[in-house]
């Protein structure tokens, strides 16, 4: 066991084999709340970053070297395919991805044209370049599901209310359903190209989704992310499907064909045990702001988490969330250690 990152105990809880020990991943591990990210990253913007296989290589081993964390994630971001497509955007640094032209229109819609392999080469090449250095530690690749890279591209940037996305969704369930089928389609072809590359396990982030009731879900996004989904069933590499303040979609984001639902920090990982059924795998769910007390806070929660995630069927263990950029980083790889000796 162990000896390849397809045996790996990340893969192996995916999959809800046995595993030696509950593995251990961050969302975010990479990134602001580690000193030699700020350095590297000093001068470079976010999506320069991500398009030289260079930086993407040492930026998405950092954190494996200082946590020895059970899995990496590929350094990129969810709009990177989009921006690779043709859409003017940029990440903007405390506030998150901008969109020039925000879609709203079905002139707009039609301007969002498919995603080429071609066009996000370098993704495939720092894949290619991180597998040697990675040995037995899985890679995850990973992509923006519709409903949430949608959410940007209509309100043009981060929103509290996404009123206009649900403005399109309900008034023009046509215009939505052909946005969100061309998305699909981009967000296929980027994890496709992943998995090509040599990624053990993909994540689908859905982050923003808990802002719809679960019928609405089910109507107007569940069938996109289905068919992302179920794309992938044949690549033979686990999928996580994760979203945030999701406790109302879990069953239906587990049906939507993920091997392994996210769960944010709101619901127990035993109740979500039992809402998703046998048939997954949990990841989760440690509270990203408890980093900031006492340890023993942090230790006696984390023992909460493992405790309650032993009724799943397999169990990631992960916070509830991405780790903030003011975490001590010192407090991660110590959970690291803890979550490693239980
Ligand atoms: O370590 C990892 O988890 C891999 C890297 C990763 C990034 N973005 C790097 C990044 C991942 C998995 C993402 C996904 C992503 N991007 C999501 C889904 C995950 C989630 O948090 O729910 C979303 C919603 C985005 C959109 C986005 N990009 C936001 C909200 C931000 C933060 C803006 C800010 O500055 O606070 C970004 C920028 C971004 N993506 C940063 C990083 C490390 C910060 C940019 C910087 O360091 O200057």
């Amino acid at each position: 066991m162990s000896n390849s990152p397809a045996d790996s105990a990340l893969v192996r809880a995916c999959r809800g084999l046995e595993v030696p020990r509950t593995p251990v991943w961050f969302m975010r591990q990479a990134g602001r709340s580690l000193p030699e990210y700020r350095k590297i990253r000093a001068g470079v913007g976010m999506l320069e970053s991500c398009r030289r296989p260079d930086l993407v290589t040492e930026i998405t081993l950092q954190p494996v070297r200082r946590h020895d964390v059970d899995a990496a994630i590929l350094f990129s971001d969810i709009v990177v395919p989009l921006a690779a497509a043709g859409i003017d955007l940029d990440i903007v640094a405390g506030t998150g991805p901008v969109v020039a032209e925000p879609i709203r229109t079905a002139a707009d819609v039609a301007r969002v044209r498919p995603l080429t392999p071609a066009d996000v080469d370098y993704v495939a090449e720092a894949v290619r370049l991180l597998l040697p250095e990675l040995g037995a530690t899985p890679l995850i690749g990973f992509a923006g599901a519709p409903f949430t890279l949608a959410s940007y591209l209509i309100e043009g940037g981060p929103s509290r209310t996404y009123l206009k996305t649900k403005a399109m969704m309900y008034g023009e369930p046509q215009l939505w359903h052909d946005l969100l089928s061309r998305l699909a389609d981009i967000t296929l072809t980027f994890l496709r190209v992943q998995v090509a590359a040599g990624v053990s396990a993909v994540q689908l982030f859905d982050s923003w989704a808990g802002a719809l009731s679960e019928a609405d879900y089910r109507e107007f996004v569940m069938p996109h992310s289905a068919r992302v989904l179920s794309g992938l069933e044949s690549a033979g590499v686990p999928r996580i499907h994760f979203g945030v303040g999701t406790a109302v979609l879990l069953e239906a984001m587990g049906e939507a064909g993920a091997d392994v639902v996210g769960v944010d920090w709101r619901t127990p990982m035993d109740r979500a045990a039992a809402i998703v059924g046998p048939g997954h795998s949990l990841q989760g769910n440690l509270d990203p702001a408890i980093l900031f007390a006492p340890w023993e806070v942090v230790e006696r929660e984390a023992r909460r988490v493992l405790e309650q995630g032993r009724a799943a069927r397999g169990h990631v263990f992960n916070l509830g969330h991405g780790v903030m950029p003011e975490t001590d980083p010192g407090v991660l790889t110590r959970l690291v250690e803890l979550i490693h000796s239980v």
